[in-house]
């Protein structure tokens, strides 16, 4: 990948010289051809009239076109995914669709996000589940978190929660290899992913990883439009999750529109009216990130600029990083000797270079893209040793 291939495609992002983004695992930037597939999208439902027959025939277009986008970039069959507003409505799907029993046991590792873990307190609340902690986070450095899992699998365990990339230090989870260890615990266990950090980061075949239920957003690391995600489910564990939150999009109906029977694939998840002008702006986003490189590709690049960083950082000596050895995602997360994590995010937004501040383990994230240059890169590196010099 020649440097000059890589500056030229940045130019289709108008916002990305204005600052230095670090903050991918947040939000992505949008490329001016996706936020004017959004703009023309919206105007071409006004122009067709917003509730017409062609209107409702285009959304359907539209809404077709980002399922078969998503479900290419995910190895896995169009009618597997659900189409949602976000990670975490798609992980409320997977966690409220299960035919809990007293007694059941969830398990959760330690590094998910408070969304999720509000979630499965609310679960153990109105169902009496058992629920206890995979401790993950030491397995940073060394450790297996494969035999951490199976430790801590119990005989009434129905569903494990993680992340195949954590959000909070950067680690990628073994996941085909902790599916395979939980499946074979038990035909009653299933796997949710919180996936908000490996969509858009790694390569993915869904169909061979074999997790059953997947859930991601479109608006992170795809760099598409706020407001859209999904889920996936295994299609051979979709007729054991019920649907929870229900409406028009999720049935089918006789000649007289009464509901006989749930939508054939993952549309049984999906409700009623959303924002599909924002769709286009998915399905643009996937596509110019597929033309520019493949998915490994792609990858490779976000692992090359994350490792740039992780070197840099050690350089600093009143920097830490969190891992010991170079990050195998986009996430590069540190601590300061002073922990003054805040301030210098702070004083860092100032400056116009975006990073953000984490609570658990309390640090600084910087995420790198295969968008970011290694000037940024430096850009960001002097600026943390110009502020601990100050
Ligand atoms: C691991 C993880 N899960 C969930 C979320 C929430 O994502 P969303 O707003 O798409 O639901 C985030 C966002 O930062 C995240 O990093």
């Amino acid at each position: 990948m020649t440097f000059d291939r890589i500056l030229t495609h940045r130019q289709e992002f108008p916002f990305l010289d204005q600052y230095a983004y670090f903050n991918y695992g947040g939000q992505g930037l949008m490329s001016r051809r996706a936020l004017e597939a959004v703009t023309q999208a919206q105007e071409t439902l006004q122009r067709i009239a917003p509730f017409s027959q062609a209107a409702y025939d285009y959304s359907l277009q539209l809404t077709d076109d980002l399922r078969r986008a998503i479900a290419g970039e995910l190895g896995a069959s169009p009618d597997s995914i659900t189409l949602t507003e976000d990670t975490t409505v798609g992980c409320n799907i997977a966690l409220w669709g299960l035919d809990w029993q007293a007694g059941d046991h969830l398990l959760i590792t330690d590094c998910e996000h408070q969304g999720v873990l509000a979630i499965v307190q609310e679960l153990q609340h109105r169902f009496g589940i058992e629920v206890s902690v995979c401790p993950l986070l030491p397995t940073l450095n060394g450790g297996d978190p494969v035999a951490t899992l199976v430790s801590h699998l119990r005989p009434n365990t129905r569903m494990v929660v993680l992340s195949h990339v954590l959000w909070n230090t950067g680690q990628v989870l073994p996941l085909e290899q902790m599916v395979a260890v939980c499946h074979s615990h038990s035909d009653r266990v299933r796997i949710l992913v919180d996936a908000a950090q490996s969509v858009g980061v790694l390569p993915l075949n869904l169909t061979t990883l074999g997790a059953d239920y997947y859930a991601f957003t479109c608006h992170k690391w795809w760099c598409g439009s706020a407001g859209v995600g999904g889920i996936y489910v295994r299609p051979e564990v979709r007729e054991e999750l019920r649907p929870t939150f229900i409406g028009w999009r999720s049935i089918r109906t006789n000649a007289q529109g009464k509901p006989i029977a749930w939508e054939g694939g993952g549309k049984r998840y999906e409700v009623a009216t959303s924002a599909v002008a924002l769709y286009p702006g998915v399905t643009t986003a996937i596509h110019v990130q597929q033309k520019f490189a493949s998915a490994v590709e792609r990858y490779e690049m976000i692992c090359d600029r994350s490792r740039y960083l992780w070197q840099q950082l050690q350089t600093i000596p009143q920097v830490k990083t969190l891992r010991s050895t170079p990050p195998e995602s986009g996430l590069v997360s540190f601590q300061m000797t002073s922990g003054q994590h805040k301030a210098l995010v702070t004083a860092l937004e100032a400056e116009g270079i975006l990073v953000r501040l984490l609570l658990d383990p309390n640090c600084v994230r910087a995420c790198t893209h295969y968008l970011t240059v290694e000037a940024e890169i430096d850009r960001l590196v002097g600026a943390i040793a110009a502020i601990i010099d100050r």
